[in-house]
């Protein structure tokens, strides 16, 4: 049986996935069985579509390419025009909404609401977003149980690189007492055009330019984006709930090219590192740029690409190295919780 996704929001990631369903679809119901079909489609700007039966994933992609809106997607019987958010996420057909509204970390709306509708209407939610997550994970995540449905969250900490899910299911029981990572791509890719001798002004507009920086790129830079994403660690993997006041922030944007030809001296580089420790009676957190010497695994991480270590009791480090941004990978983060929704599994 397909299974019938609606977004809620068609910006970079919900283009992603639908471009990944354009490209995969095929392999995927080959190699797993697993086949998406489009119901419907919201934003504010763009409009919005639903048919019951299905949308097309080419279409879709190319009027908004080619006109910023679905008001050239073809009309056929039964295709509806119009219907708001709570709507679709209500009425429609779908069986899982993909929530990749635009992402506001202080408040998590409109994508609480949301996903609070999703869950009272017994659909599922995936979602990139880390608004909710951060803000609501507890909340958002007892109603998910309460109905029976499921709420996929993988792409909040980087991208489509299972570093939710990997700790969850493969390190269960190796008890997690420390993790450390570059969680911003953003950042990470100006510290690297930096050490390259690039302009800070510079590489942040190649960042922004290459779809990896959030739309008010202050949130990469000040620590705001790996601040999130330390918050929704600490809650699914360590079930404490951090708030954003409890982790000590200081983003990159003071370094100077002198500090980072001074850490090149020392046989170092500058990466902005997310940690959260847990001290026993409580967990610190924090968000500040350090000095990595070479030996260790995070200092060769470069460009966009992100990196998590787990400090485990039982099995000493595991260092996971993937993407942490960018549009098809973000995509596929929403595709991997809509097949492990299908299998039941995590
Ligand atoms: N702005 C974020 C980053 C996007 O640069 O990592 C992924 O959360």
């Amino acid at each position: 049986m397909p299974h019938k996704i609606a977004f809620i929001g068609f910006g970079t990631v919900g283009q992603g996935l639908v471009e990944v369903i354009r490209q995969q679809g095929p392999m995927l119901s080959s190699t797993l069985g697993f086949e998406a079909r489009i119901v419907a489609v919201f934003t504010p700007r763009k409009g919005s579509l639903y048919h019951p039966d299905g949308l097309d994933a080419g279409q879709l992609l190319d009027v908004v390419h080619n006109s910023g809106t679905f008001a050239e997607y073809l009309d056929t019987p039964g295709l509806e025009r119009g219907w708001d958010a709570l709507k679709i996420i209500r009425e429609s057909n779908a069986d899982t909404i993909v929530e990749v509204s635009p992402t506001d970390i202080q408040t998590g709306q409109p994508a609480i609401d949301y996903c609070r509708a999703a869950f009272a209407s017994g659909k599922n939610v995936v979602t990139a977003n880390k608004g909710p997550v951060a803000l609501a994970y507890e909340e958002l995540s007892n109603l998910a149980k309460a109905k029976g449905v499921r709420f996929g969250i993988e792409g909040t900490v980087m991208s489509g690189t299972p570093a939710l899910r990997l700790p969850l299911t493969s390190l269960a029981g190796a008890d997690l007492i420390e993790i450390r990572g570059i969680l911003n791509g953003t950042t990470n890719y100006i510290l690297t055009q930096m050490e390259a001798e690039q302009d800070y002004d510079t590489a942040l507009a190649q960042a922004q330019q290459l779809g990896y920086a959030e739309t008010d790129p202050t949130a990469d830079v000040e620590g705001f984006d790996v601040v999130a994403k330390i918050v929704i660690l600490a809650k699914v993997l360590l079930g404490v709930p951090l708030t954003a006041a409890d982790v000590s922030r200081q983003g990159i944007s003071r370094l100077t090219p002198a500090d980072i030809a001074q850490a090149k001296a020392a046989g170092k580089r500058w990466k902005l590192i997310g940690r959260l420790k847990n001290e026993g009676s409580w967990v610190s957190a924090s968000v500040a740029p350090a000095m990595v010497p070479l030996a260790d695994p995070l200092a060769h991480v470069s460009g966009a690409t992100n990196a998590i270590t787990y400090f485990t009791k039982l099995l000493g480090e595991v260092t996971l190295v993937g993407a942490g941004a960018g549009a098809i990978e973000t995509g596929y983060s929403l595709l991997i919780d809509l097949i492990n929704i299908d299998r039941s599994n995590i």
